[in-house]
């Protein structure tokens, strides 16, 4: 820490011009797992998120929605406060930018850098993306679009205030080199001392006054530029400065960001921005790569990127896991497989994979084997004297190993890193099993052997459900209830991490599965890719053991598999029978295309065909074309079923609302 009081950790504060997503829900899930990690270790914490609500796009999208800037920002900064309480966030204190708290610093910090001759008023003429929030000069800017991002830029010429950037490059490169953990990780640190090393300048600080933003003291004409404004609100939540304790909190020891706001603004302008107050500068700012869908960055904005509450829902439907488990499964496929150093790629189906291959056939595996040959050999009662003769055993060993691993993981902020190591420990359990195998010595009359194998797992899963608090909350706590453990206070991470905690003589609880198997057979096609991954990734099954079942998954489709089916509204131009066929009509359909589409429908028993042209029906428009009487159909009709079997067409409600080609969803 870079201060011994209090461990202090942030997110960035979101934008509140769209909703949260699995994206902006896993900075904030890094830095949960790293605050709760601190606060088993019995420190002092301070987690701090927010919104961030001064941005020109926030007032653009209230525009868009009708309503007042600061009635749109309260909604949406609300979503974003549900979404983290949905998913169990323990922040201690979440900031708004439009708070008066905050209001006030931001005034304060600008007058005393005004004060000091950093800030300065100044004519900028230059490019601006409002996508960005951020200036960008003429080399950075190529066909009317900011390079680094793609974003559109804008022209703007405007009176400001200017921040003076240009004089802090030496000091920050010092500062960088003097602090090698300042910048993280390395290849990011590297990136900033190229960014600085090629010449900073002066930055606009402020804007024209539309009617949204912190007004610059004593000029209301200016607005406090949103990235200025932004930055400092790591400062405003420690009190400073004029709460006594402020500093018992600053400097943070951590800002966690993504990698697109690193280099110029958490890496550069704060730190200047800091040293101008004549602050401490952060321990370490570290950024993390980006989740891509389909390889590009998942933002709410294209709409590829799910919410958290979308992905638990489907999540459950899709295993029958409680709700709170499937939150602590979103969390550890979003914290194992972030990377830090590059991007990765978010799936639905790398999701389930982690599901049915880590926490279901691994821990799952590892709980409920355990525990229920406890209950068949043993009586569910912890064996005695158990700690002390495995204490020099494999998993004793091994345990100890993975504790410190974790813990290094940890304190070098890669959650990620922690969860891989502790799924050794998971893995070592099962095969401790498999090769103790105590069924077989319960057979021999080997009541000792029994009982130092169950032993040995039973303390296994006890230490793994401490090393996971931090990380899966939910989920070691269910460990730990049906370890019969839930009425004891949890110790500290030292007292609790090491061998040998479990009780002889204490009683188990009947274990029930947490994670029931996602059903592969009766899910959908992507399920049965999972199949071959888990299957082949899988070690075989527990011999002999009669691990209760998972009930089966219920028979649904993703909104993945859906958005496979193209549903479009068309309208009947011609409809005639088919010579020899009794049931067939041939139509021509207008979806929208150059030319209508022939489409043959088993519908001529029900509907003459002269009846049929003009119609609005529903037509499945990416069918595979296939022939029928030597006829192709192009696509098909939806109908329901009456009483006597006879297809009924389907129509839009309001025929005149909707024209042919319109998507049906
Ligand atoms: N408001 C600024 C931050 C100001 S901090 C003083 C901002 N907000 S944001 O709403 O755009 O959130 C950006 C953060 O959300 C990223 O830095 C990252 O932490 C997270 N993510 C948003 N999209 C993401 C992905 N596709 N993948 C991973 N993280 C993502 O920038």
């Amino acid at each position: 820490m870079a201060h011994d009081s209090t461990f202090y950790i942030t997110t960035p504060i979101y934008y509140v011009n769209g909703v949260p997503h699995v994206g902006s829900a896993t900075t904030t899930l890094l830095c949960d797992a790293l605050a709760r990690f601190h606060r088993l270790k019995g420190e002092r914490t301070f987690f701090l998120t927010g919104t961030d609500e001064h941005a020109q796009k926030v007032a653009d999208a209230a525009l868009i929605a009708g309503v007042p800037a600061q009635e749109f920002a309260d909604k949406v900064s609300g979503r974003f406060r549900e979404c983290w309480e949905y998913l169990n966030i323990s922040n201690d204190d979440f900031i708004r930018t439009s708070e008066p708290r905050h209001q006030a610093v931001v005034t304060e910090v600008f007058r005393r850098l005004q004060a000091s001759g950093d800030i300065y008023v100044g004519k900028y003429e230059g490019w601006y993306s409002v996508a960005d929030e951020t200036f960008f000069r003429e080399s950075e800017v190529k066909d009317g679009k900011a390079i680094e991002s793609g974003a559109k830029v804008e022209w703007v010429s405007e009176d400001n205030y200017y921040f003076k950037l240009s004089a802090y490059g030496d000091r920050l490169l010092a500062h960088i080199e003097l602090h090698p953990e300042f910048l993280q990780p390395e290849t990011r640190r590297n990136e900033v001392l190229a960014f600085i090393k090629g010449g900073l300048r002066d930055i606009v600080v402020s804007r024209r006054n539309t009617g949204w933003g912190i007004p610059v003291p004593d000029d209301p004409s200016q607005v406090v530029y949103v990235w200025f404004d932004a930055l400092i609100n790591y400062l405003t939540a420690t009190g400073w400065p004029g709460a006594a304790s402020w500093d018992s909190l600053w400097p943070a020891d951590l800002h966690l960001v993504g990698k697109e706001i690193y280099t110029r603004f958490h890496a550069t302008l704060w730190p200047a921005m800091l040293m101008g107050l004549g602050l401490p500068l952060p321990g370490t700012v570290l950024g993390h790569g980006w989740w891509l869908v389909d390889g590009e960055k998942g933002a709410k904005s294209k709409g590829n990127i799910p919410t958290p509450q979308e992905v638990v829902t489907e999540l459950v439907s899709l295993s029958g896991a409680s709700p709170e488990v499937a939150k602590d499964a979103l969390r550890y496929y979003l914290l194992r497989d972030i990377s830090f150093t590059s991007d990765a790629e978010y799936a639905q189906s790398h999701l389930l994979s982690r599901y049915n291959a880590d926490l279901c056939n691994k821990l799952g595996n590892l709980l409920n084997r355990t525990l229920k040959m406890l209950s068949q050999y043993a009586g569910g009662v912890v064996p005695e004297s158990g700690a002390e003769r495995t204490a020099d055993g494999t998993l004793a060993t091994l345990s100890h190993e993975i504790v410190q691993d974790v813990e290094r993981c940890m304190l070098a902020f890669d959650p990620g890193g922690a969860l891989a190591s502790i799924w050794k420990l998971v893995e070592a359990g099962n095969g401790d099993i498999d090769t103790t195998a105590p069924w077989k010595r319960h057979k021999a009359g080997d009541t000792q052997g029994v009982a130092d194998a169950l032993y040995a797992a039973l303390e296994a899963v006890r230490i793994i459900s401490i090393l996971l608090t931090p990380l899966l909350p939910h989920v070691a706590e269910v460990m730990r209830q049906q370890l019969g453990l839930s009425e004891m206070p949890l110790g500290d991470w030292a007292h609790e991490t090491r061998w040998g905690g479990l009780a002889s003589g204490m009683k188990t609880l009947e274990g029930q599965p947490i994670f029931p198997r996602i059903d592969t057979k009766t899910n959908s096609q992507k399920q049965k890719e999972l199949t071959t991954v888990t299957e082949n990734t899988l070690p075989p099954p527990p011999p002999l053991l009669d691990v209760p079942e998972a009930p089966p998954a219920p028979t649904y489709i993703t909104i993945d598999d859906f958005a496979k089916i193209q549903l479009k509204i068309g309208q009947i131009v011609t409809a005639e029978r088919v010579e020899g066929a009794t049931k067939l009509l041939k139509l021509t359909v207008d979806i929208g295309e150059e030319t209508p589409r022939q489409i043959l429908a088993g519908i001529a028993e029900s509907y003459l065909p002269e009846s049929l042209p003009g119609k609005k029906i529903v037509v499945v428009a990416n069918l595979a074309p296939r022939k029928m009487r030597g006829l192709e159909s192009q696509g098909m009709l939806m109908a329901a079923t009456d009483a006597e079997g006879h297809a009924i067409l389907l129509h839009p409600a309001d025929p005149d609302a909707v024209r042919p080609g319109a998507q049906v969803r």
